[in-house]
C-alpha cells in the first residue's frame, strides 16, 4: 500500500501541538500513520492522559466537511461497533480535531490462505447486525456509491479519439458499451436500511493485537443502504492481495447477504468498481497526494480481472 505524504509530529504548527497537549497532557512520543491517502495528520500519540489517535486537517481544507462528517458518524456508532471510540472532536487552533482510543494493531493480511480473511469477512458481514437501522442520519446508498461508482460510462461518452480512451486496455476498449450498461444495474439493488461503512479496505481495517479482533476505522464516507456492499468490498481488495477473483467470492460462501445477492448483480458491481478506479486513476493527482493514482490503477486492474471472470464465466 502506497503511503500518502503526512506531515510528522514535528511539522505540524505549533499552534496545533500545543494545543493538543492542552486537551491530552505532555506527549512522549508521536507515531505518524501511513495508511490511507488522505493529506491530513494521522498521528498515534501517548499522552499524560493516555494513548489516542488523532485526526486532523486544517479547517479550510476542501476534506475538512469530510472530517466533521466523520466525526458526526463516529459520535453516533453504538458501543458495540467494532470501531474506535470518539473521544473528542472540534476545531484547535483552525484544524478540525478527531481525538480516538488508540488500537494497537496491524492491517488484515487478505492474501489467499491468510487466516485473516476469515475474520474479516466474517466481522465486515456482521456490521449490519449493530447497524441497522442505521444509528445516524447519511446520504442513501443509490445516490452517493451510485453517483460515484462507474467510469465506463463517461470512457464511452468521450469517444475513441479521446486521450483517455486510448490508453485503455483492448479487451475494455472493445466492450465500453457493454461496460457502460453493465455498470449501472447494481444501484436500485444498494437501497436498504443499513449504515454502510462505503470504504472498506485493509487500511481502513486492524487487527487488534490485544484480541485479535477485528476493528472498521475511518468512517468518512457512510452512506444508507443495502449490507452486501461492504462485505463485497472485500473482494478487490482480495484480488489485489493476489487471490484469483473465483477464489476471492468463494470466501463470501456462508455470508447470507452474499448468497442473496443476484449474481447479475455483483457483475454489475465488479464492472462498477473496475469503471470507477479506470476513471479515478487517470485524473491528475490531488495535490499532496502522490501514490493514489497509481493504487488506483492497481485497484482497476483487479476490478477488471474480477469483472472478466464473471463475464466469461
Ligand atoms: N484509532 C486508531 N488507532 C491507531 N491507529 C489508527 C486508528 N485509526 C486509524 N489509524 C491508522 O491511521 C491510518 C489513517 O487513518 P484513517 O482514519 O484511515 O484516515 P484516512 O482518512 O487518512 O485514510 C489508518 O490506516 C491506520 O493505520
Ligand atoms: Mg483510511
Amino acid at each position: 500500500m502506497s503511503p500518502a505524504v503526512r506531515p510528522s509530529w514535528n511539522d505540524l504548527p505549533q499552534g496545533l501541538r500545543d494545543a493538543l497537549v492542552r486537551r491530552l497532557g505532555h506527549v512522549s512520543t508521536a507515531e505518524v500513520q501511513s495508511g490511507g491517502f488522505t493529506p491530513g495528520v494521522a498521528v498515534r500519540l501517548a499522552a499524560v492522559q493516555g494513548r489516542a489517535f488523532v485526526k486532523a486537517v486544517p479547517a479550510d481544507h476542501d476534506l475538512a466537511p469530510k472530517y466533521r462528517a466523520e466525526a458526526a458518524v463516529a459520535a453516533r456508532l453504538p458501543h458495540t461497533t467494532p470501531a474506535p471510540q470518539l473521544r473528542w472532536t472540534g476545531d484547535l487552533d483552525g484544524w478540525v480535531v478527531l481525538v480516538f482510543d488508540d488500537i494497537a494493531g496491524r492491517y488484515p493480511d487478505l492474501s489467499p490462505d491468510s487466516p485473516d480473511v476469515p475474520v474479516a469477512v466474517a466481522e465486515v458481514a456482521s456490521l449490519a447486525a449493530t447497524l441497522t437501522p442505521s444509528p445516524v442520519d447519511a446520504p442513501l446508498a443509490p445516490i452517493a456509491r451510485g453517483g460515484q461508482l462507474h467510469g465506463w460510462g463517461e470512457l464511452l461518452r468521450a469517444g475513441a479519439g479521446d486521450r483517455l480512451v486510448a490508453g485503455l486496455g483492448p479487451w475494455e476498449r472493445d466492450r465500453l458499451p457493454l461496460l457502460a450498461e453493465l455498470e449501472r444495474a447494481w444501484v436500485p439493488r444498494a437501497a436498504g436500511p443499513s449504515l454502510v461503512h462505503g470504504d472498506i479496505r485493509p487500511d481502513n481495517l486492524l487487527i487488534r493485537d490485544e484480541d485479535g479482533a477485528l476493528m472498521v476505522i475511518d468512517w468518512a464516507q457512510p452512506s444508507i443502504g443495502a449490507p452486501w456492499q461492504d462485505v463485497v468490498d472485500l473482494i478487490p481488495h482480495m484480488i489485489m492481495a493476489g487471490h484469483e477473483p473465483r477464489a476471492a467470492e468463494k470466501t463470501l460462501i456462508g455470508v447470507p447477504a452474499w448468497e442473496e445477492l443476484p449474481a447479475e448483480v455483483v457483475t454489475s458491481y465488479a464492472a462498477a468498481y473496475a469503471g470507477y478506479w479506470t476513471r479515478m486513476s487517470r485524473q491528475p493527482s490531488p495535490p499532496g497526494v502522490p501514490n493514489l493514482r497509481a493504487y488506483q490503477a492497481r485497484a482497476a486492474q483487479a476490478a477488471l480481472a474480477w469483472t472478466r471472470a464473471r463475464l466469461l464465466q
